[in-house]
């Protein structure tokens, strides 16, 4: 099929690019010249593992192309709306990008091609769309099918989904998307068929309900830290109920990422315009917001403001470039408040927070570097690279022997052999 993509940051360029190699020809759109200029060369634009392999063939196939110019997309059989949907400072979810990119397609493509709503907009919004186009003397009908992955493993959720979302208005629209997603086998993966409106309230009941069982761990690991309890086996113990299971147990420094942090607050917004009280999602909201200083605290409880310290991941999560809206970043930037000298390591997100200009901050590429003259070191971000260093070389640089895991991520015996102090969440190993 021809398929066109608007927007090509996390979500547009794995679903071009991946939907390339099931053998459909797709136009990329993306208004921003130099990331069209770095795809179109073979260049991947975002960290994201196997992405740029996958990349470089389906642009020696003539699969794929990228452009800033609309009129490429020209006789698509479809067209994926990809763009970035921000929180605005009430809440709710800023549309304009999808506005944007909707009237472009409606003024240059036939009214045959589909267009699909991949960017997470709130509940009723295809609805609205569809009347935005009538209004404008348009017929083009307007679908959804909001995107499950997970930034550092996309290329993998793509081909292994749990499920796939489709919201309809009428049986042509299923044929449609039966035909896109052929390769589908659905003996492993059920697609669901459903409304709009209740396809756009899965994506973001489901971004809630796991923020919610993140902001609840978190909290049993403050009781945990205060009775003597140990947050990762009480994590394991739970996970192991299938009622419940094991993802999105792991405590940690609160959630963040370009997506939970503003989709929950878009939620609560609806609900509250709609006159419904969500006092579950509200307090994992606040409890959230409320972790960061917490951590922030935690650190001051232990190095006194002022200090050098080494501030290993800024990246909101493992595996990814991303420091949008990142827990790290968020507490980095109330340490520099309390004018913290933070040296900063990341394995992939250096460039990314680097462009962030914060104060009293050094970006380092290697890890040993920015442990200098630093009192301690606090682990913000779960990659491996930083479970694997030399801890032993790592003991002769720091100054104060000190290590604050927030992601429980390090081994206590080979770090407390190494002749640190560790401090963990949720859990007191140094009894
Ligand atoms: N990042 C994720 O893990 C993830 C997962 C699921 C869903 N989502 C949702 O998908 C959407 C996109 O997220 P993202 O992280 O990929 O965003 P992003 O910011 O990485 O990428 C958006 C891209 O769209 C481009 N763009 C904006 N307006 C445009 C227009 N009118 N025409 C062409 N290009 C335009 C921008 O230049 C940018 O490159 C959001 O609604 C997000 O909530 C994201």
């Amino acid at each position: 099929m021809k398929i066109g993509i608007i927007g090509t940051g996390y979500v547009g360029l794995v679903t071009g690019v991946m939907l390339s190699r099931k053998g459909h020809n797709i136009k990329s759109i993306d208004l921003n010249p130099k990331i069209v200029e770095k795809l179109q060369s073979g260049i991947c634009t975002i960290h994201e593992s196997g992405l740029e392999k996958h990349l470089g063939d389906s642009l020696k196939e003539s699969k794929i192309s990228f452009s800033s110019d609309y009129k490429d997309l020209v006789c698509s059989d479809a067209i994926f709306i990809c763009v970035g949907t921000p929180g605005n400072e009430d809440g709710s979810a800023n549309l304009g990008y999808v506005y944007s990119a909707i009237s472009s397609v409606i003024e240059i493509c036939d009214e045959s091609t589909l267009i699909i709503i991949k960017s997470t907009v709130p509940p009723t919004s295809a609805v609205k769309f569809q009347e935005f186009i009538r209004q404008k003397g348009k017929k083009h009908l307007v679908t959804s099918s909001p995107e499950f992955l997970r930034e550092g493993s996309a290329v993998f959720d793509f081909e292994n989904p749990d499920r796939i979302v489709c919201g309809i208005t009428d049986e042509y629209q299923k044929e449609i998307f039966n035909k896109i997603y052929y390769y589908i086998d659905i003996k492993k993966t059920p697609i669901i068929f459903t409304d709009t409106t209740t396809s756009e309230m899965i994506k973001y009941s489901s971004n809630s309900f796991l923020s919610v069982k993140l902001s609840f761990i978190n909290e049993m690991a403050n009781l945990c830290e205060k009775i003597g309890a140990n947050i990762d086996d009480l994590s394991k113990g739970m996970g192991m109920d299938k009622r419940i299971g094991s993802l999105f147990l792991n405590a940690g420094p609160g959630y963040g990422g370009s997506c939970f942090p503003k989709d929950t607050n878009a939620l609560e917004y609806l609900a509250s315009k709609n006159e419904i009280e969500t006092l579950v999602l509200s307090s994992s909201i606040k409890s959230n917001l409320s972790r960061y200083s917490m951590m922030r605290d935690k650190i001051m409880s232990f190095v006194l403001s002022g200090s050098t310290i080494t501030a290993l991941g800024m990246a909101f999560k493992a595996g990814t470039d991303d420091v949008r809206d990142s827990p790290a970043v968020n507490i980095i930037k109330l340490l520099v408040q309390e004018n913290f000298m933070v040296q900063c390591c990341d394995v992939a997100g250096n460039q990314n927070f680097a462009g962030l200009n914060l104060p009293n901050c050094t970006v380092h590429d290697n890890p040993y570097e920015a442990m200098h003259q630093s009192e301690c070191i606090v682990i913000f971000t779960e990659w491996d690279e930083f479970k694997n260093l030399d801890y032993k070389k790592a003991s002769s640089i720091v100054k104060n022997k000190l290590i604050i895991d927030l992601r429980n991520l390090l081994d206590y015996e080979k770090v407390t052999e190494a002749g640190f102090k560790i401090v963990n969440i949720g859990k007191n190993l140094n009894k």
